[in-house]
């Protein structure tokens, strides 16, 4: 097979990832990308920007040549149908989306209408054999775990009321919807669980909930207790997965999770030390206080003193909602990415130190307009 490979999302965290897997993989001359762009020559700056922040040599981005952009975007396609490069498009990767836990009024459009609309793009083209929609683990709703585990289960809950964050619901819809819109098209549904950081570059590339852990521990607080586990992946990791996936001839399951699962999960005591390695300080251990996010808005006093250089109410505001997803304690059941042969993850806490590190001149403002877009 030696048809183009569709990405969307490349300027973003997880696609830029997946980009520059995909060069280290020898394939970077098929990548096609969808971007925002106003001409392929800017779009093309725009990709080149973010995989050099991936990571990628001077040597690894000039593999990507204008020639590989078509200027799109989601909410808007029809200047992109007429491209005949898309009847050579044998994989999507559809990384795209809105991913914000704020109530932005585009989610539905981006993450609904707009994956459909890729969905109708592709849909019966000659070459296409293989339709990858990067979903979320956490778009399994607040009531899915048995035990504590989440099964890679095709069927996901659409109810407001069953989501924490209109931004889940909206990637539970988009899968959904590509499946009742186009039943034939090949469709396979990869959702990564909690991505943070990478194994090399720590948190240079994105602070994207790192900053959540390093408040837990400024304030000294938890909404779950320390010896639960949270399922966390690094971007690098997750890059590796799909593009395996990707360039795979035939796959077994058209569901996975890209988890840690419970054989690479840490709990948070673990996570306490590996961070408190990286800040140079005394781990908080038992002094953690638990709170619930109904007694959080007694926080803002501490806020304030502790981490001065945010929005206190802002902070406040995120910690409810990460505190609920945090209170869930899930780990998600990657059986289906391990029978494909994909080895485990590294554990988060073998490279939060690094993170720490990399993001130390960045305040915690700043690092939390990764997810409040
Ligand atoms: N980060 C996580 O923890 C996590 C966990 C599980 C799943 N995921 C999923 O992984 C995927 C990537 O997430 P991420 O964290 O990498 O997000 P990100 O850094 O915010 O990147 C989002 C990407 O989507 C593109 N995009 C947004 N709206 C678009 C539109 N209307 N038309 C075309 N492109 C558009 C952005 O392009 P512009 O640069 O033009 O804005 C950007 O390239 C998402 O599907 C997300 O749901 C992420």
């Amino acid at each position: 097979m030696n048809n183009f490979i569709l990405m969307t999302g490349a300027t973003g965290f997880l696609g830029g990832a997946n980009a520059v897997e995909a060069i280290r993989r020898g394939v970077g001359a098929r990548l096609l990308f969808l971007v925002r762009a106003a001409s392929p020559e800017l779009g093309l700056t725009r990709i080149a920007e973010n995989l050099k922040l991936l990571g990628a040599s001077a040597q690894e981005v000039a593999q990507i040549t204008v020639s590989q952009i078509l200027c799109g975007d989601l909410g808007e396609m029809e200047n992109v149908t007429q491209d005949s490069r898309l009847d050579q498009v044998s994989t999507v990767i559809h990384s795209a989306a809105l991913a914000t836990f704020s109530h932005h009024p585009s989610l539905e459009k981006i993450n609904v209408d707009g994956t459909v609309a890729l969905g109708q793009l592709m849909h019966g083209r000659p070459a296409l054999k293989r339709f990858m929609y990067i979903g979320t683990a956490m778009a399994c709703g607040d009531d899915a775990a048995i035990d504590g585990v989440v099964s890679e289960l095709r069927d996901l809950p659409l109810a407001d009321e069953d989501h924490l964050v209109p931004y889940t619901r909206s990637k539970a819809m988009g899968e959904k919807k590509l499946r009742e819109t186009f039943p034939d098209l090949p469709l396979v549904v990869v959702r990564p669980s909690i991505i943070v950081g990478h194994t090399v570059l720590g948190c240079g590339p994105s602070q994207s909930i790192f900053w959540v852990f390093m408040v837990w521990q400024m304030l000294g607080i938890l909404t779950t207790e320390l010896d639960e586990k949270i399922d966390v992946v690094p971007v690098d990791w997750c890059a590796r997965g799909i593009i395996e996936l990707a360039l795979k001839d035939a796959l077994s399951h058209d569901v996975f999770h890209l988890s840690a699962g419970v054989q690479a999960s840490k709990s948070f005591h673990d996570i306490d030390i590996a961070l408190a390695e990286g800040r140079g300080v005394a781990p908080v251990g038992t002094a953690y206080e638990h709170i619930s996010v109904e007694e959080m808005d007694r926080l803002l006093p501490r806020i304030r003193q502790r981490i001065p250089d945010c929005n206190a109410r802002l902070l406040l505001r995120a910690l409810k909602l990460y505190g609920g997803f945090a209170g869930l304690n899930y780990v998600f059941r990657n059986d289906n990415l391990l029978a494909e042969g994909i080895p485990l993850p590294p554990p988060v806490t073998d490279y939060l130190p690094l993170c720490v590190r990399s993001a130390s001149h960045i305040t915690i403002g700043d690092q939390m307009k990764w997810d409040f877009k």
